[in-house]
C-alpha cells in the first residue's frame, strides 16, 4: 500500500522539492496550504496538474500552523506515515519586525503539530525543519554537538521547536527528527533571500532591465547548498532505524561578496559597477559565519551533497537569465526549472 506523507510548508522552496521527491517514490502526499488573497501554489502547480501523478496522489488541504484544532483534525483524518514540518515565517530579517508572529508559527506551531501527532498518529515519523541559524555566534565548524547561540527571533523560535522535538522523542517515544539544515538555495528560492535576489538582479542587469543592486552586509559567510539534495536528506532521516538530529551542509563557506562576484562573473560583468550598499538590509544582530560539518549525516544516512558553490551560483543565474530572456514571469521561471 502507498505510504502517506503530510507536508506543512508545501508551497515553499523545500516543500515543493520534497513533494516532487515523495510523489516520485509513490507516496500519497497531503500538503497544508493557507488561504491567501491571491493563489500562491505556483511552485507545486506543475505537480497538481501532472498527468503522471495519478489518482490524485497530491492532495492540498487548508489549514494554518496557528490553528491547532485544524491540525489535530487533519492528522486524525489523514493518519500519515510521515510528517514533514517545513512551515515557518522563514525570513531572518523579517523576524525582527514580526517577532511574535514568527514565534507563534515557528515555535508554538511545532507544539501544535506534535500534540496533534501524539494523539492522532503516534506511530508516524516526524521531521522538523531546524536551522543552522540556531548556531548564531557559535564558533565554526558547527555540528550536532555545537552549543547554540541564536541571534534573531527566527533562530530563537527554531530553537524552541528543536528542543521540543527532542523532548517529545524522549518523553513520549515519538519517532521525531530535526534536520539542522544550513542554507540551501535553488531557482525556486524566494526572491528576498540574498542568493536569489542576486541571481535575479544579475539576469535583469544583463538584460538591460535593471541598473543597480542594493545589498546589505557583504562580509557574512554562509554554507550554501542545493535545495533538492537537502530534501533527499530529510527523507533519509525518516527512513533510519532510530530518530535523531542531523546537520546537512556542504562543509564550505563563502561570503556574500563571493556570491556576488561569481554571479556577475557568470554573465561577464564586473559587480563593482552595479552593487551599492543599502543599510536598510542590515540586521540588528547578524550571524557572521556559518560552516557546517555534515559528517554524521554522511556516516549514518549516506547523505553527501554533490552541488558545490560555483555550480550552485551558475544554476541560479542561468535559470534567471533564461527566464528573463524568454519573458517569463517569476512563477514561470520556477516552472521552467522543473522541466
Ligand atoms: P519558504 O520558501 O519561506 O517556505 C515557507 C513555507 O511555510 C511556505 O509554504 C509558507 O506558506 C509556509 N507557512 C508560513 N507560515 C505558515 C503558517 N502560519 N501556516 C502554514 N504554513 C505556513 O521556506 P523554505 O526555504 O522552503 O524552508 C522550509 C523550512 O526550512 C522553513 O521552516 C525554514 O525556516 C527552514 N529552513 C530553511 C533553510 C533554507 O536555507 N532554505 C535552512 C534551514 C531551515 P505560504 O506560501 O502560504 O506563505
Ligand atoms: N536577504 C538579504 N538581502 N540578505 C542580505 C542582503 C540583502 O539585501 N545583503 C546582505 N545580506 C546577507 C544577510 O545579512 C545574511 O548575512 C546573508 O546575506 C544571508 O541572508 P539570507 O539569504 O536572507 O539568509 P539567512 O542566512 O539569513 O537565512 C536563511 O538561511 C537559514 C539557515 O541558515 C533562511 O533560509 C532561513 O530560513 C534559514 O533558516
Amino acid at each position: 500500500m502507498a505510504r502517506t506523507a503530510f507536508i506543512t510548508g508545501i508551497t515553499g522552496q523545500d516543500g515543493s522539492y520534497l513533494a516532487e521527491l515523495l510523489l516520485a517514490k509513490g507516496y500519497i502526499v497531503y500538503g497544508l496550504i493557507r488561504r491567501s488573497s491571491t493563489f500562491n501554489t505556483d511552485r507545486i502547480d506543475h505537480l497538481y496538474q501532472d498527468p503522471h501523478v495519478k489518482d490524485y496522489r497530491l492532495r492540498l488541504v487548508y489549514g494554518d500552523m496557528q490553528d491547532g484544532s485544524c491540525l489535530t483534525r487533519l492528522l486524525h483524518e489523514i493518519k500519515p506515515d510521515e510528517i514533514y514540518n517545513l512551515a515557518a515565517q522563514s525570513h531572518v530579517k523579517v523576524s525582527f519586525d514580526t517577532a511574535e508572529h514568527t514565534g507563534d508559527v515557528g515555535a508554538l506551531g511545532v507544539t501544535r503539530i506534535l500534540e496533534a501527532m501524539r494523539t492522532a498518529c503516534p506511530k508516524a515519523r516526524f521531521y522538523q525543519a531546524s536551522s543552522s541559524e540556531m548556531f548564531g555566534s557559535a564558533p565554526a565548524p558547527q555540528n550536532e554537538a555545537t552549543p547554540f547561540a541564536p541571534r534573531s527571533p527566527y533562530a530563537i523560535a527554531k530553537l524552541y521547536g528543536h528542543h521540543l522535538v527532542a523532548n517529545y522523542r524522549e518523553a513520549w517515544g515519538l519517532f521525531a527528527c530535526s534536520g539542522i539544515l544550513f542554507n540551501h538555495e535553488s531557482p525556486r528560492r524566494g526572491g528576498t533571500f540574498v542568493t536569489r535576489k542576486i541571481s535575479h538582479a544579475v539576469a535583469a542587469i544583463k538584460a538591460g532591465k535593471q541598473d543597480r543592486l542594493f545589498l546589505g552586509n557583504l562580509d557574512a559567510k554562509r554554507d550554501w547548498g542545493f535545495a533538492p539534495e537537502y530534501v533527499e536528506g530529510m527523507w533519509r532521516m525518516l527512513q533510519a532505524d532510530k530518530p535523531g538530529d542531523y546537520v546537512l551542509a556542504t562543509g564550505e563557506t563563502h561570503t556574500v561578496r563571493e556570491f556576488v562576484e561569481h554571479a556577475f562573473g557568470c554573465v561577464g560583468l564586473d559587480w563593482t559597477k552595479y552593487v551599492e550598499h543599502d543599510p536598510r538590509y542590515l540586521r540588528p544582530t547578524e550571524v557572521d559565519l556559518l560552516l557546517g560539518d555534515p559528517g554524521k549525516a554522511k556516516r549514518e544516512l549516506g547523505w553527501q551533497c554533490q552541488v558545490k558553490f560555483a555550480d550552485l551560483v551558475k544554476i541560479m543565474v542561468e535559470a534567471d537569465v533564461r527566464g528573463l530572456k524568454d519573458g517569463l514571469r517569476e512563477f514561470e521561471v520556477r516552472e521552467r526549472h522543473f522541466k
